[in-house]
C-alpha cells in the first residue's frame, strides 16, 4: 500500500505527531493557527485523510466544496458538532471521532469548574493576588459546600458517568436525565429522570454533558435556568451552544443562580465579555481534555481510526 497523506489541522501532542509522522505523508500546522473554509478546502486537494480538531468546521458548504481525494476525516475531539455529518456522509467521506479517552480530564474539569464556582475560588485568588487580604472573620468568604449536595447531571454518556463516579467521592446525591435509564452497574449510584424538568428542582449543582445537536440547542434557556433551586450552581464543560448566555447572565444577575463553573461558550474562542464581571463565575478556555495523557490518547485514537480505515477496515469510532 502507498503511503497515504494526511493533514494535521493543528499542534497535536509530540508523541502523535511522531507517530503520524512515521506512517503517513504529513502536512501539519506547525503555526498551529486557525482555518478559514476557503484554506480547508485548498488543502483538501492535498491529501487522503484529515485529522482537525473541533476549531475546523466542516459545514454542509465546506463538505460540498472538499476535494474528492479526501476519503476520511478523522477528529481529534469527542464532540462533532463541527461537522455535518450527513453532508459528510453524503460525499462518501468517513467521519470518526475520539471517545473515552477523555471522560476523565473533562470529569476532572467539571469537578474543579464545581469546586471553585461554589467555593468562590476567583474572588479568593484576586484577594490573595492583588493585596486585597487585609481581613478575616468566621463571615468572609463563605461559599456552597460540595460535600454531600444534589448534583444533577445532564447527559450519563462516558463523561457524565465519569462525573457521577468523581461526585460519589465528594458524598454527592447524584441525579441525572439521560435519553434512556442506564443498566444500574452504569449508574453509580445516581437515581434516574426521565425528564429534564423533573431533574431541575433537585440540582443544586447542574453540570452539562450532552453532545450539542439541534434538540439540545440553547436547552438551559431562561425557562430551565428557573427551574433550578434558588442559589443552584450550574457547570458546562460539555459545548457552549447548549447555553442561552443571555439568559444564564439573568440568572446570575437576579441571584438565582448563586455560581458558575464555564468550559465552553457560545463564542470560541473568546467566550462572553459580560460573563467577566460576575467574581462568582469561574471560567477556563475550553481544556476539559488538555492534559499530556489525554491529548497523547486522543491523536492516538485518531490515528487507530485512520489506519484502520487506509488499510481495508473498518474505524472503531466511524459515526
Ligand atoms: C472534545 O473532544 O469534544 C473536546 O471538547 C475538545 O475538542
Amino acid at each position: 500500500m502507498s503511503r497515504k497523506s494526511i493533514w494535521i489541522t493543528r499542534r497535536l501532542s509530540d508523541a502523535t505527531l511522531k507517530r503520524a509522522e512515521r506512517d503517513y505523508d504529513c502536512i501539519i500546522n506547525w503555526d498551529d493557527t486557525e482555518h478559514t473554509a476557503d484554506q480547508i478546502v485548498e488543502v483538501s486537494a492535498e491529501v487522503d485523510g484529515i485529522i482537525p480538531c473541533h476549531s475546523e468546521h466542516f459545514t454542509a458548504e465546506v463538505a460540498a466544496r472538499l476535494d474528492p481525494r479526501v476519503k476520511i476525516i478523522a477528529n481529534h475531539s469527542v464532540g462533532v458538532d463541527h461537522c455535518d455529518i450527513p453532508a459528510l456522509k453524503e460525499r462518501g467521506i468517513t467521519v470518526t471521532n475520539t471517545p473515552d479517552v477523555l471522560n476523565d480530564a473533562t470529569a476532572e474539569i467539571a469537578m474543579l469548574l464545581m469546586l471553585g464556582a461554589a467555593r468562590r475560588a476567583i474572588e479568593g485568588d484576586r484577594i490573595v493576588r492583588e493585596g486585597e487580604w487585609k481581613f478575616w472573620s468566621p463571615a468572609f468568604m463563605v461559599g456552597k459546600q460540595v460535600t454531600g449536595a444534589r448534583l444533577g447531571i445532564v447527559g450519563m454518556g462516558r463523561v457524565g458517568r465519569a462525573v457521577a463516579e468523581k461526585a460519589r467521592g465528594f458524598g454527592m446525591d447524584v441525579h441525572y436525565h439521560n435519553r434512556s435509564r442506564l443498566p444500574a452497574d452504569q449508574e453509580y449510584g445516581a437515581t434516574f429522570h426521565e425528564t429534564l424538568d423533573s431533574l431541575l428542582p433537585l440540582a443544586d449543582f447542574l453540570s452539562l454533558h450532552c453532545p450539542a445537536t439541534p434538540e439540545t440547542t440553547g436547552l438551559m434557556n431562561a425557562e430551565r435556568f428557573g427551574r433550578l433551586p434558588k442559589g443552584a450552581v450550574f457547570v458546562n464543560t460539555a459545548r457552549g451552544a447548549l447555553v442561552d448566555e443571555t439568559a444564564l447572565i439573568d440568572a446570575l444577575e437576579h441571584g438565582h443562580i448563586c455560581a458558575a463553573g464555564l468550559d465552553c461558550f457560545a463564542t470560541e474562542p473568546g467566550g462572553n465579555p459580560q460573563l467577566a464581571k460576575f467574581e462568582n463565575v469561574f471560567m477556563l478556555p475550553h481544556i476539559g481534555s488538555a492534559t499530556v495523557a489525554t491529548r497523547d490518547a486522543m491523536g492516538f485514537r485518531a490515528l487507530d481510526n485512520l489506519d484502520a480505515f487506509f488499510s481495508g477496515g473498518s474505524p472503531r469510532d466511524a459515526l
